[in-house]
């Protein structure tokens, strides 16, 4: 289908057009932000956002709260403190053909004013592709380590970091600055890579698309102990802040962090002139399968650090480097089958199995095929051989079909109307692109999904019930809702067949019982979290969680969201037509009687009557609505009585929650079965614990502050629990907005940092004093 260009769409196209692509691109912010898995290439992504913004731009009418321009997609997710980078951490621009890289040093000898005779050397670096995270030394010692996030303000992983054996505690050798951020990539080599997913797909866990996801996934966890078991690796490239310069080039400066410890990557050379570049990355391209890790280009930087000085920055890419890139990598294969997986929320995804092959030192085994249009679309049949791609930003994709090489009997795929797993029908929501199980609890994979999530590390934890115990007991008939696990730790008949059947020896089952009965007592966003309510992810239930207070709150205002859900005509009426919240309050307020005061009148002419101050182009949309009289005074008992209740707007109000997370919960709870399981669940626990609610009421609430040297009178973690707790917000570095700085022994640049802006400066005995336990 091609593109309507945006200036053509009518108002109704547009708006149906932008219904679409908020609904694609909050999926992909999911699956990007919240599960390191996206399914479409970064280029891709933007150009969606792009068409969004313009069609916004030309139709303003159609902004509603979670239109595109209003959805910040990156929001770093505050699972992890927030560290302001002392020096912004850039990217780099690119270069994809000669002609780019040949204009980058014309670029560059004009700019700086270069005699003919003078040459410029380049120090060239493969780009490796992994995340990059910046290293805080203070005296030589790691203080925090953080991800780059929007560039200038990051994720603080410290903890995370330090389990990297590339990573140093303290420097080595002699000669560095008092205070150095070392910047450098995160990445995953591809054996380990492979390995991981191997065992994970053997033992049904998550698997990541590729090694820079993988990577991505495992620094970003909680716990340090799931990061320390990963395969991660660490070259330092750069630099952020330093409180003295420490070389006068590029290639210097990788000689020196190199002899203070760091990894930095064996093909870094430095060289002179544009063909020489071209040189390297052709040979770079030819041995890129073989290094053992991913790269996606390769990096060209200015050697001489005065001249990069001089050249400095456009926007917020840098004069003196680019990147340039290298083509995704392809292969062919045969496609084995199309499996199609049922999602927790019932989802059917395809996907490709393919007979396995080496992309680029990756083994590939399946690949994504998106949904049932892309399959239609491509025309991939079971047999065919395909070409596969692998960039380093995606899922292996399938781009086409070699249809010379097509099996004679290959027949056009079918997609299934039915969930494979338990046969419901699958229906396609208007507007979606996937099909969906029907099914609910009564299907086994939302079911076994659903108890997964559950059990799961960030929701009730279970200790001792894995996914093996779960589909073992599923198996067994014993698991049909989350309070069946809890059942089971009470019911001696089945822990005797454990114990007589499945060779559960007595402390096993002792064990089983006491994981599951620790979780009597459960923190209420967990709970929340634990319920798998679509759109509800970790970070918006402790929102909601935080807003509550209490487990009876939240039941009690989701409770009454979902018996003030709209209903259908007013969700017509205000989504479907798009009718401007103003206009939907000038309908509700209009009193009309049930006879037709002006029956010559013609329609857009009682519109405009009953309905003073609608605009045209709305009143257009509402008489094809309501060709007559009866109609409009249905229309507008439509706008007055069934409209969402002040509830579900309360939970859509609050910051970070929206209508989209406040309707979900809201249909959630609709769901009398829903409603019974939760009740089922609730009647097996002890005690839910309330929410901490942020205080507003106490000498830091609502202050930033910083804690840095060696604390005495408590352990960092502590301090930023209790200050938290308190209503101050805790920062990993000093700046303007900071309020306290609470120094204990040894505080250094930070410390610099807090007097230069005039920051309070605070003792832990006075920081104990000020919160009031000093
Ligand atoms: S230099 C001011 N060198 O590529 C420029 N970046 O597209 C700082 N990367 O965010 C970056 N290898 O994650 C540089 N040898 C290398 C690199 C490299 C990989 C990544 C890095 C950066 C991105 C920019």
């Amino acid at each position: 289908m091609s593109e309507i260009a945006v200036d053509a769409l009518t108002l109704d196209q547009a708006r149906e057009e932008l219904a679409r692509l908020s609904t694609e691109l909050a999926h992909h912010d999911r699956l990007y932000h919240q599960q390191d898995a996206p399914e479409i290439s970064d280029a891709d992504y933007d150009a969606l956002k792009r068409r969004a913004l313009d069609i916004e731009d030309r139709f303003p009418e159609l902004t509603q709260d979670d239109s595109p321009s209003q959805v910040v997609g990156a929001a770093v997710s505050s699972q992890f403190a927030e560290v302001r980078h002392g020096v912004p951490m850039l990217s780099l621009d690119n270069a994809f053909a000669a002609e780019d890289v040949r204009d980058f040093e014309a670029r560059i000898r004009r700019f700086l004013k270069l005699p003919a005779d003078e040459r410029v050397a380049f120090a060239v670096e493969p780009k490796i592709d992994g995340l990059s995270a910046s290293l805080r030394y203070e005296d030589g010692v790691l203080v925090v380590g953080a991800t780059r996030g929007d560039g200038r303000t990051g994720e603080d992983v410290t903890a995370n970091l330090r389990t990297l054996s590339d990573v140093p505690q303290k420097l080595k050798g002699s000669g560095w600055p008092a205070v150095i951020e070392v910047r450098g990539e995160v990445y995953a080599p591809n054996d380990g890579f492979d390995a991981f997913n191997q065992a994970a797909e053997a033992e049904g866990r998550r698997t990541y698309a590729n090694p820079r996801n993988f990577a991505a996934g495992s620094l970003r966890q909680k716990d340090p102990a799931i990061t320390a078991s990963r395969p991660l690796k660490f070259f330092a490239y750069a630099w952020g802040e330093t409180s003295d310069p420490f070389a006068e080039t590029q290639s210097d400066a990788l000689k020196a962090l190199e002899s203070w410890g760091f990894p930095v990557n064996p093909r870094s050379t430095r060289v002179e002139g544009a063909e020489a570049l071209l040189g390297l990355y052709d040979r770079l391209q030819a041995d890129r399968a073989t290094l053992g890790y991913d790269i996606d280009g390769i990096v060209y930087k200015v050697d001489r650090l005065d001249w990069q000085q001089r050249l400095g920055f456009v926007s917020r890419t840098p004069r003196w480097a680019v990147a340039h890139k290298f083509p995704a990598q392809q292969a062919q294969t045969v496609l084995e089958g199309i499996d199609v997986q049922v999602g927790r929320t019932g989802s059917l995804t395809p996907v490709a199995r393919l007979h396995p092959v080496t992309v680029g030192g990756v083994v590939v085994r399946n690949a994504t095929l998106h949904n049932e249009d892309e399959i239609a679309r491509k025309d991939v049949r079971i047999g065919d051989t395909v070409i596969l791609q692998r960039a380093g930003d995606v899922i292996p994709q399938i781009l086409s079909v070699v249809l010379e090489k097509r099996p004679a009997d290959a027949k056009p795929y079918v997609f299934p109307t039915h969930c494979p797993v338990c046969g419901s029908e699958a229906e396609r929501p208007e507007g979606e692109v996937r099909r969906r199980c029907t099914g609910g609890l009564i299907c086994d994979a939302q079911l076994v999904e659903r108890l997964k999530h559950f059990v799961g590390r960030r929701a009730f934890d279970v200790e001792g019930l894995g996914e093996k115990q779960l589909v073992a007991f599923h198996e067994r008939g014993w698991l049909k809702e989350p309070a069946d696990i809890f059942r089971l730790a009470r019911d001696a008949e089945k822990l005797d067949a454990l114990r007589a059947e499945d060779g559960y020896g007595e402390t096993s089952v002792a064990n089983l019982v006491a994981g599951i009965d620790a979780r009597r007592v459960i923190a209420l966003d967990r709970l929340i979290f634990a319920l798998g309510i679509r759109e509800i992810g970790e970070q918006t239930s402790l929102l909601l969680a935080r807003h509550f207070g209490a487990w009876d709150a939240f039941h009690a205002a989701a409770l009454e969201a979902a018996s003030g859900m709209p209903s259908p005509e007013w969700t017509r009426l205000a989504e479907g037509h798009g009718v401007s919240p103003r206009t939907l309050s000038v309908m509700a307020a209009a009193d009309l009687p049930a006879a037709d005061p002006w029956p010559e009148a013609p329609i857009d002419q009682k519109l405009a009557l009953v309905f003073p101050g609608v605009a045209a182009p709305a009143r257009r949309a509402l008489a094809e609505l309501a060709p007559d009289w009866p109609a409009i005074v249905e229309l507008a008992r439509v706008a007055r009585e069934d409209g969402p209740s002040a509830t579900l707007g309360e939970i859509a109000g609050i910051a970070g929650v929206g209508p989209v997370a406040a309707r979900a919960v809201a249909a959630f709870f609709h769901e009398p079965h829903n409603r019974a399981v939760v009740d089922a669940l609730i009647d097996q626990l002890d005690r839910v614990e309330d929410a901490e609610r942020p205080k507003t009421d106490t000498a830091v609430a609502g202050k930033t502050v910083v804690f840095t040297g060696a604390l005495e009178r408590f352990t960092r973690d502590e301090a930023k629990a209790r200050a938290e707790a308190l209503g101050a917000k805790v920062s990993g570095s000093v700046s303007k907005k900071t309020d306290y700085l609470v120094a204990g022994p040894g505080a250094g640049s930070k410390l610099a940092e807090a007097r230069k802006h005039g920051v309070t400066v605070l003792t832990e005995d006075e920081w104990l004093a000020l919160i009031g336990a000093g």
